[in-house]
């Protein structure tokens, strides 16, 4: 199939220029911006904020930030003191120290930031949690980590089930008139207190930094831990694929629970001193167009759901706008469809630039950087320093056009370090020859490029956020009327994929809308908003192979029409 490439629309880029430059690039180059390179010692909150904080760009904005309430703005010295004084607050109140960990879960605000940075500054990981997690979402992951403080809001304290988290000892609690006592501490009003100054611990580069929980097939969330070390390339992808300049202002979309809301909503931009927009509150088309014409967004991070959404919206609500401040638009989470992309010329006059990664991965991997040519449709290419392909399940490249396991040879920095608690785990993520094993198939072209085809597993992607089936099947059999549930991905114009649940009731349930209506708010309640099955369909008994598992991939070709394919384990 031969798919018209996209030039460049804006910006003068040489692709050629930056292939020879980076013929030979090597990762250690990159260090050398850093201050391990010297003392052997580094921390990233120190890189992406103090550092600037005490140079020449100390009155440059460093956080803008805005929600339907709040309209704020912060310099790096500002950022500088405010995390030096949460870091304070963590250190003696919370006696927090090197290697614990710290959870934060809280929508969006610049204390969510202040609080993640401060405890980076004392070598703490940090454990960011979406605010939509309901109780048994946030028992899992406090439990598994150990978490030692949780930052969070008085409206999601019923959400933390203290009595069964022995490790838990502190809750910060950011609010108005909150009063201290037991484990409750009073964020605010210490701020005001508390001091600016504060001793940054400097730790190895493989000291832990994040810990973001991910979802898989099979078993609870797992714990992907990320070090110090990812610093360098998040700064070295903050240039080359979010083409960061100095003047640039800069907007991710994405909420600091997820991935790209840490690597590129914190760590990218400011270890290269851009201005970042951070806006709270729920999506309107019209509240994102104007974020962009009110700050002068020049480049903007977002995903494929929320350009579906904009597409939605229609043309005529962007001629509102002036949005001539836009130079470069990109995108991640799920398959950026070419009619977006042509959508993004039309409309903006700009290409929106796919770029595929995953949680494990820690940055970005395979993209289409300013500089390349655009195959719609394509992820784009292996970033320098990167080595990717496709190979079979003995780990074999295959050669191009062959469909197979997409994979990264071992040996980039931002690799996920463990899986908390998890040894074997992680191990299962590499096959013979180094290769790391994405889960993804994809096919690569005759020209290097990547085109995702699907995941091997039946994990779900619903707008961008990646979802176990496991996970809401087995909240679902805790329903006191369900026996048995099995959930897939259904295909969807605007999310992706939506969450569809197939149950064989108890024995003395009747089927109903009012009882599907109940089950779904019984996981929404349970797990999170964004995890509970939109679709449900009531079926007498589900799919099981011998052994007893649900086959997913039967009831997925019951819902799509599709050959069923070898049912030879299915029981009866
Ligand atoms: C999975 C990882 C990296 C932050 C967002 C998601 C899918 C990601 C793309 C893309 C097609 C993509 C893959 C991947 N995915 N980017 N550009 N095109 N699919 O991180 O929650 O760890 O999910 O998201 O299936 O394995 P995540």
């Amino acid at each position: 199939m031969k798919v018209e490439a996209l030039p460049v629309t804006k910006g003068n880029y040489n692709l050629e220029d930056y292939e020879q430059t980076y013929r030979n690039f090597d990762w250690s180059e990159v260090e050398k911006n850093f201050s391990f390179s010297e003392t052997g010692r580094v921390n990233v909150a120190h890189e992406a904020i103090d550092r600037h904080a005490d140079s020449a760009r100390k009155n440059k904005v460093a956080l803008y930030y805005r929600d339907s309430e709040r309209d704020e703005k912060y310099t790096f010295k500002e950022m500088k003191d405010m995390s030096n004084k949460a870091g304070n607050i963590l250190k003696q109140t919370c006696d927090v120290e090197k290697g614990d960990r710290v959870f934060i879960f809280m929508p969006r605000s610049p204390e969510l930031y202040f609080a993640a940075l401060g405890a980076i500054k004392l070598g703490a990981i940090v454990g960011p949690l979406f605010e939509a997690f309901m109780e048994g979402a946030v028992k899992d992951r406090l439990e598994d980590s150990e978490a030692k403080v949780i930052i969070t809001t008085p409206a999601l304290l019923n959400r933390i089930p203290l009595d069964d988290l022995p490790a838990l000892k502190h809750v910060v609690l950011v609010g108005e008139n909150v009063k201290e006592e037991g484990p409750y501490i009073d964020f605010n009003s210490r701020m005001k207190e508390a001091s600016k100054k504060l001793q940054v611990e400097w730790v190895e580069k493989t000291d832990g930094l994040v810990l973001h929980y991910t979802s898989g097939s099979t078993g609870k969330p797992k714990g992907v831990l990320h070090v110090h070390n990812a610093m360098i390339q998040h700064y070295q992808t903050a240039k080359w694929v979010l083409d960061l300049k100095e003047e640039d202002v800069y907007w991710c979309t994405a909420d600091p629970g997820w991935v790209t809301g840490t690597a590129y909503g914190i760590f990218g931009p400011w270890l290269v001193g851009a201005s970042n927009v951070i806006v709270g509150g729920r999506f309107r088309p019209e509240a994102w167009y104007e974020t962009i014409e009110d700050y002068g967004v020049s480049v903007w991070y977002s995903a494929p759901t929320a350009f579906r959404m904009l597409m939605g919206a229609g043309d005529e609500v962007v001629k509102k706008y002036d949005l001539s401040s836009l130079r470069h638009i990109l995108s991640v989470g799920e398959p950026l469809n070419p009619e977006v992309i042509r959508w993004g010329v039309k409309v903006f006059n700009l290409r929106v630039h796919d770029t595929w990664w995953m949680t494990e991965t820690g940055a970005q991997l395979i993209c289409n950087y300013p500089a390349l040519e655009i195959k719609p449709g394509s992820m784009g290419k292996p970033i320098p320093g990167v080595e990717a392909a496709i190979v079979d399940d003995q780990g074999n490249e295959l050669p191009p056009y062959r469909m197979g396991n997409l994979a990264i040879k071992k040996g980039w920095p931002s690799m996920m370090h463990t899986i908390w608690n998890n040894k074997e785990k992680y191990e299962s993520y590499f096959m013979p020859g180094d290769w790391y094993v994405s889960g993804d198939s994809a096919y690569m072209d005759e020209e290097g490029y990547f085109w995702f085809q699907g995941r091997i597993d039946d994990v779900i992607m619903t707008s961008g956020e990646r979802v176990g089936p496991f996970e809401v099947e087995s909240k679902l059999v805790e329903h006191p009327a369900v026996a048995e549930a099995g959930v897939i991905g259904k295909p969807d114009p605007v999310r992706g994929e939506i969450i569809k649940a197939f149950v064989a009731l108890r024995d003395g349930h009747t089927a109903s809308d009012e009882l599907k209506e109940e089950i779904r708010q019984f996981v929404k309640r349970g797990l999170a908003a964004h995890a509970a099955p939109r679709e449900i369909e009531f079926r007498d008994k589900l799919p099981k192979t011998r052994s007893g598992k649900i086959m997913r991939r039967v009831l997925k070709a019951w819902e799509l029409d599709l050959p069923t394919g070898d049912l030879s384990t299915m029981e009866d």
